[in-house]
């Protein structure tokens, strides 16, 4: 068995660790901004195909003292760094945290970085190249008191970055964050699903993958593993087989996506056919005025504006009191969340919201409202 700590937005541990435990991972322990975890390789392949809400799973490889510089460069040191890199390959070091004496993570990733091409240099007589963008080997230094943990990332870029979303909206969720607020919201695949204000389409995409049991990591060619030594590729090509097998060939219940915007839609649509899910999700340019409730029971979620990054608080009074409205009449028996920022303009909303989640949208502090609508 082996250590791994996945790295989540703040708020979301909790929802991450659930996932990670229907993965199949085990002595699963939420952190602050992550969740450790235990598992093989098979397991960590899965986390990084599988996963919707985290951002990265790292392998942990040491955790000595370091209570500055040159403890830092010593305990680098004395990991054999051959067994994970050759000097052909290139390295990149991200660091963390800190203490009193390490203070600067630019400053303690080069000693880091240091400290594996000097031991490089002394037994091959050459060096790994620095590569922040690519690099075969991505390091994770996290300094916290005196204790360093060197971290290997398996994930490379973040796992939030599917692959199916080049276009992007104004304001776009990452899709972790849409994967997470599903599971927040117990979002049911045989229940309907409507996003009314979709922008560029990441709830109701989301919600089609989950539905249509598709591996968000199918749309990745890369991840950091494959570069490493010991990268297993017939496992990984069985896992990725398997997954293809597993998806549905229709949804079990409709789902929708609307915005007043064509451009929005636009992007949604593009979105829906890099992922291959076109075919299956509606997406259509309407005002939310025009909406109708298809079906008795199902689930809206929605993320209007709130004013931090489009359109302005006293604008937006009228649009969230109409949210409200909407519901109350034509909503009956479906249960609604709106992922807002503004307290102000969540109480224009005019219902009482059963259920608050405190939630991180990037650096604004969010929070997903449910209204169960009788
Ligand atoms: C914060 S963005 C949603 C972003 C989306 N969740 C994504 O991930 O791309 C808010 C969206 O609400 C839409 N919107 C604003 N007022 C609307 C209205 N009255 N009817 C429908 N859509 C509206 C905007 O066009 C915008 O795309």
């Amino acid at each position: 068995m082996n250590r791994y700590f996945a790295t989540v937005a703040r708020g979301l541990e909790t929802i991450a660790a659930k996932e990670l435990e229907n993965l199949g991972a085990t002595q699963v322990t939420p952190d602050f901004t992550g969740v450790h975890f235990e598992g093989d390789r098979s397991l960590l392949y899965r986390v990084n195909l599988w996963a919707r809400t985290i951002f990265r799973v790292l392998v942990p490889i040491a955790e000595f003292p370091c209570r500055d510089a040159d403890a830092l460069y010593r305990g680098v040191q004395n990991i054999e760094w051959s067994d994970y890199l050759s000097p052909e390959q290139t390295l990149a070091v991200r660091c963390t945290g800190g203490n009193s004496k390490l203070n600067h993570t630019h400053y303690s990733a080069l000693q880091v970085k240091n400290a594996i091409v000097d031991q490089q240099r002394r037994q091959f007589g050459k060096r790994s190249s620095v590569d922040s963008r690519e690099p075969d080997l991505q390091i994770n230094a996290h300094i916290y008191g005196d204790q360093c943990i060197l971290s290997l990332d398996s994930s490379g870029d973040s796992l939030h970055r599917r692959g199916y979303r080049p276009a992007m909206g104004i304001a776009p969720l990452k899709e972790t964050l849409a994967a997470a607020l599903l599971e927040l919201a117990e979002y049911d695949p045989n229940l309907p699903f409507v996003d009314p204000m979709c922008g560029s389409g990441t709830l109701p995409l989301e919600a089609s993958l989950k539905a249509l049991k598709i591996a968000p990591g199918l749309f990745r060619d890369q991840f950091a593993f494959m570069n490493w030594q010991d990268f297993d590729r017939s496992l990984w090509r069985q896992l990725c087989q398997e997954a293809l097998e597993g998806q549905l060939d229709e949804l079990p219940a409709p789902i929708w996506g609307s915005d007043r915007e064509r451009a929005a839609i636009d992007l949604a649509t593009t979105n829906a056919s890099n992922c291959g899910v076109a075919d299956f999700i509606q997406l259509k340019q309407m005002d939310f005025s025009q909406l109708e409730a298809p079906g008795d029971r199902g689930i809206l979620i929605c993320n209007p504006p709130y004013g931090e990054r489009l359109g302005n608080t006293e604008e937006l009074g009228g649009l969230y009191k109409q949210l409200g409205d909407t519901f109350k009449q034509r909503f009956k028996g479906w249960t609604a969340f709106i992922l807002t920022g503004n307290k102000e303009l969540a109480k224009r909303v005019g219902l009482r919201a059963s259920r608050r989640f405190p939630v991180e949208n990037g650096a604004i502090a969010c929070t997903l409202l449910k209204y169960e609508l009788y």
